[in-house]
């Protein structure tokens, strides 16, 4: 059998040798667009109504759950599935607790279109990831930190709730939902 190598191996003094024009040319492309992308992350935010403000506060694992805990007590309205997850209507304007933690969502929330909630989000236990489905809602959840998102949906339907932080061995089932009702 033939072992013949049609790739030419670098001289063994490459760094001696000029840089090729090709590759400054792309080096350079790179560079100017890490500089333009990065002053487009403080555009996005004022002009395209993207990103979030980033209001967060510390907090303990404890603390945050008994403030989701006494939510679900008062405002629970059924609950769904075999695991029966409380689905929870806050009245509008009002805070829902969101929990992540291995490898499930402690609620359903289910909002009233138009109405503005003022999420909080937070993990229990290892970094987990907020993604609503179908929307581009894209949040990472650290534990220990309370963060909040002014959450306004403007469309009925259900969505799904996607942790898109590897978590552990299920993390891949870790799935919840969201109502938007008129
Ligand atoms: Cu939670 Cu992945």
């Amino acid at each position: 059998m033939s072992t013949h190598n049609t790739l030419t191996p670098p001289p063994s003094d490459w760094w001696r040798h000029p840089i090729g024009r090709d590759e400054v040319l792309w080096i350079s492309v790179a560079a100017a667009w890490c500089v333009i992308m990065t002053f487009m992350m403080v555009y996005w935010y004022f002009a395209g109504n993207q990103n979030q403000a980033g209001e967060a506060y510390r907090i303990s694992a404890e603390a945050f759950e008994a403030k989701a805990d006494a939510m679900v007590d008062q405002y629970t309205i059924r609950t769904e599935t075999e695991l029966e997850v409380p689905v929870v209507a806050v009245p509008p304007g009002g805070d829902v607790y969101i929990v992540a933690s291995q490898f499930q969502w402690n609620v359903i929330p289910e909002l009233k279109l138009g109405e503005t909630y003022r999420f909080h989000l937070s993990s229990v236990d290892v970094n987990h990831g907020f993604s609503l489905q179908p929307i581009n809602v894209n949040l990472q959840l650290v534990p220990g930190y309370d963060y909040v998102l002014n959450f306004t949906p403007n469309a009925v339907g259900e969505y799904n709730i996607v942790c898109n932080e590897y978590c552990g061995l299920a993390h891949h089932t870790m799935v919840g939902r969201l109502y938007v009702v008129e």
